[in-house]
Parts: structure tokens; sequence; C-alpha cells
């Protein structure tokens, strides 16, 4: 594998990382019948059930209505006024900022999940800026050092380091994010853009395999202190390993490192309330599984709700103390994660998947711009459908979901 990257400069992304096997694929396995959620007479929605369904659906209907008029009737004017006045501001801004000598901060910018797929098109991304220090975080070292050999030639004083940190050493992880974001503060004088990308879904070697049988055999098994402990833990094709695992990496350290970033930001602007060279941002890598999900995908869709509704409220918060919070919600992208997929027989075409490196730049823009208002979503037709979804009511959305996994959209196995 790693021979097979430095023979292919044009890209970071490998193939893949660690496919789950095809054995292992089967323990882990459903059948579309098996889970069709209205098979029995009892299961069918009753009368009441169905009023309340077509309640449910008007309501959304008529919250689509009214969404749809302010939309037209007052955000659409605002982002033309903005849009249309924002030359004459970048141009007077650049006037009165021409004969300003003091030199332009040095950015310090920290991801997870940086070696790879999406984390690492981000890496490079920021790499373009100069001056930028980039921290990258992720737990395959020559991977690490691939992406950030590559960011050091892509502008002026771009330096880098690189970090190991296993999310899923339990007792360990937590500690080790929380004391690197306090060097990055105290060196730096403030992390200026914090990006959670590392993530995982049931694809993978390693998540849903105890350690003993994983290829990536270095990872800890679960400490007798964790809560998930008290779960069942019935071997490879234990649905609590499997979700415990998942929410471990997608929320728990994830969670960890958005929100020391974000109590170290904002100690930092209180500190310079006045300083306007101070922008920190925090970027969060969501899922538009948050918005609508293949019935299989249960962690992984669970957990990108819980990092989409983190995001969208804490951009709410950032505002009282100048912290840029942003949720992102790509759709399918080609990357190891979705190579994974389908590998594993994920009926989704790699040719409607988008780019990470578009991705990336539409990511950086809009971080730079400041603007709140709505997730970063691409490919954006695949947002725009599954969006839409979310105003299904309840049973007809059990059976989309259900649809979803019966047409093997996220694979055919528990996730
Ligand atoms: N690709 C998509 O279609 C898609 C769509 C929506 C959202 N997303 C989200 O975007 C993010 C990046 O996804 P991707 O497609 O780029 O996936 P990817 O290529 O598989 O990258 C996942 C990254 O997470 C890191 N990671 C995995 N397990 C880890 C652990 N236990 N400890 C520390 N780091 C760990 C990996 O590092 P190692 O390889 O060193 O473990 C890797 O850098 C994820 O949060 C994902 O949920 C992806």
């Amino acid at each position: 594998m790693w021979r097979q990257l430095k023979m292919a400069p044009k890209t970071v992304i490998p193939q893949d990382v660690n496919p789950i096997s095809a054995e292992l694929l089967k323990l882990n396995q459903y059948r579309s019948f098996e889970i069709y959620p209205y098979k029995t007479w009892r299961s069918i929605p009753s009368l009441s059930t169905a009023i309340y369904n077509i309640c449910l659906s008007t309501s959304s209907v008529l919250t689509g209505v009214v969404s749809l008029a302010a939309s037209i009737v007052i955000i659409l004017p605002i982002g033309l006024v903005k849009s249309t006045l924002n030359p004459f501001i970048h141009f007077i801004t650049w006037i009165r900022n021409r004969n300003n000598t003091t030199p332009p901060r040095r950015r310090c910018v920290v991801i997870t999940g940086s070696n790879s797929g999406i984390g690492a098109a981000l890496a490079l991304e920021y790499a373009k800026t100069p001056n930028t220090h980039l921290v990258l975080i992720a737990r395959d070292i020559p991977r690490l050092n691939l992406v950030a050999d590559q960011a050091r030639t892509l502008a002026d004083k771009i330096t880098t380091e690189v970090h190991s940190i296993d999310f899923l050493d339990y007792e360990n992880s937590p500690n080790e994010i929380y004391s690197l974001l306090n060097k990055l503060d105290a060196e730096f004088h403030g992390i200026d853009v914090a990006i959670a990308a590392a993530g995982v879904s049931g694809h993978r070697s390693g998540v849903l395999l105890p350690p003993s049988e994983s290829a990536e055999g270095h990872i800890p098994s679960l400490p007798a202190s964790s809560s998930t402990t008290t779960l069942k833990n019935d071997g490879p094709s234990s649905i609590a390993t499997l979700g415990s695992r998942i929410l471990q990496v997608n929320v728990n350290v994830t969670q960890q490192f958005i929100l020391h970033s974000f109590d170290l930001m904002r100690s930092r602007r209180r500190a310079f309330p006045s300083s306007s060279s101070y922008n920190p941002s925090i970027v969060i890598l969501s899922s538009v599984a948050s918005y609508f999900t293949p019935g299989n995908f249960i962690f992984y869709g669970a957990t990108k709700t819980y990092l989409g509704i983190l995001g969208r409220t804490l951009s709410l918060a950032g505002v009282e103390h100048g912290i840029n919070v942003l949720p992102v919600t790509p759709g399918f992208i080609k990357s190891p994660m979705t190579r994974n997929m389908s590998i594993l027989g994920c009926t989704v075409p790699l040719a409607t998947m988008g780019d990470a490196e578009r991705l990336a730049r539409r990511v950086k823009k809009r971080e730079e711009s400041g603007e709140r208002g709505s997730p970063v979503v691409w490919p954006v037709w695949q947002g725009l459908g599954l969006y839409g979804m979310r105003a299904g009511s309840p049973a007809f959305e059990l059976w989309m979901w259900w649809g979803a996994a019966a047409i093997g959209m996220a694979g055919w196995s528990w996730s």
C-alpha cells in the first residue's frame, strides 16, 4: 500500500484502508425482506397512526411553505444586497489596510482524520495559504507524513507537525487531544481553525473486529471502567461492539476535540476582545446521513445527526464569542470510506460520488467568509434530494429508510 501511494503523486487518497473481509461481512449481513417494517398485520399502522402521520405531513408542508416564502421575501433580497455590495466593501477594506505594516497573523490549523480522504484534501487546501502551521492528526504515521510532505510544497512558510492519536484508545485519547490543543493554543496564541474530520463507518476492519483479530491489531479493547462494557459483547458480530466503537470515534473523542477547541478560542477572544486579527473557526464533518439514513446505517447515521445538530447549535453559541462554527454535510464522496463501502456492495455508483478536493475548496471558502445560515453541502444534488426527505412523516420515513437499506445504498451490513 505504501509503495502504491509513493507511485501515485497526484493523490494522497489511498484506494482503501483495511476493509472488512467477506466472511466478517456475512456475520453482519441482513436480508431486505427480513427487515421489512410492515411485514406482519400487527406492524401495519392503525387508523389513528395513519391520521397522526397525515397531520405531521401537513405540518411539514405548512412549515415548508412559510420557510419558502421567508426565503424569497426576506433572505433573497438581503443576499442580493450583500453580494452586490461585497466587492465595494472589500475594496474599501483594502484601501484602509494598504499602509498597515503589521505582519499578518501566522495561522494554526488543526485537522483530525487528515491522512486520507476529505481530511487530507482539507489539509492540502489550507496549505495553499502561505504562513500556515498545519497540525495533522490521525493514526497511520506514514500516510500522515505523505500529506505533510505534499502540504509543505504548496505555499511559502508552510510548516507541519503530525500526531498519531487513536480515538479507539478509550483511556488515553481524550487526554492526548486535550494536551495537544492546550500546547498549540499556548504556542500560537490561539488556534485559528479546528477541523473535526476523523470518522468511521462499520466497513473498516478494526471498527467491527475485536482488536486481537483485527488487521489494525494495535487498537486497544474496551477498558473495564467503560460504561460500554455493560453492553453484551459477544464477538465480532456484536452490535454493541460496533456501536460503541463508532460512537467513540465519531462522537466521544471528536466532541472532546470540538468543545475543547471552542473553550480555548473563547478564552483567547475574551482576553483580546478587540482583536480583529483572531477570528477562529471550528469545522465539523457531519453527513447527509443526518438528513436521511439507510436503515442499516444505524450508528453512522445517529452519530452524524448528533454532529450536525452540535454544529448548528454551537454556531449560535459561537456568535457571542466571535467563533465561527461551520457544519459540513457531504453526500457520497470518493474516499477510502466509500471505497470500502463499494467493496462491500454499496450500490451507489462511484461515478456519482463527489470529489474530496472540490468539497475542501468549498469548505475553506465558506469558513474564511464567516458566513452563517446553512451547512456546506456537496454534491449539491445529493443534499437537495436527501434534505427534502426530512419532510417525510415517520411511517413514510421508516419505509424509505428500509427502501434505502433494501437496495444496498450503504452496503449490505449493519454499520
Ligand atoms: N466519504 C464520504 O462519502 C463522506 C460523506 C459524509 C461525511 N463523511 C465524513 O467525512 C469524514 C472523513 O471521511 P473520509 O471519507 O475522508 O473517510 P476516510 O478516508 O476513511 O478517513 C477517515 C479518517 O479518520 C481517521 N480515523 C479513523 N479511525 C480513527 C481512530 N480510531 N482514531 C483516529 N483517527 C481515526 C483515519 O485515520 P487512520 O486511517 O490513520 O485511522 C482517516 O484519517 C468522516 O467524518 C466521515 O464521516 C464522509
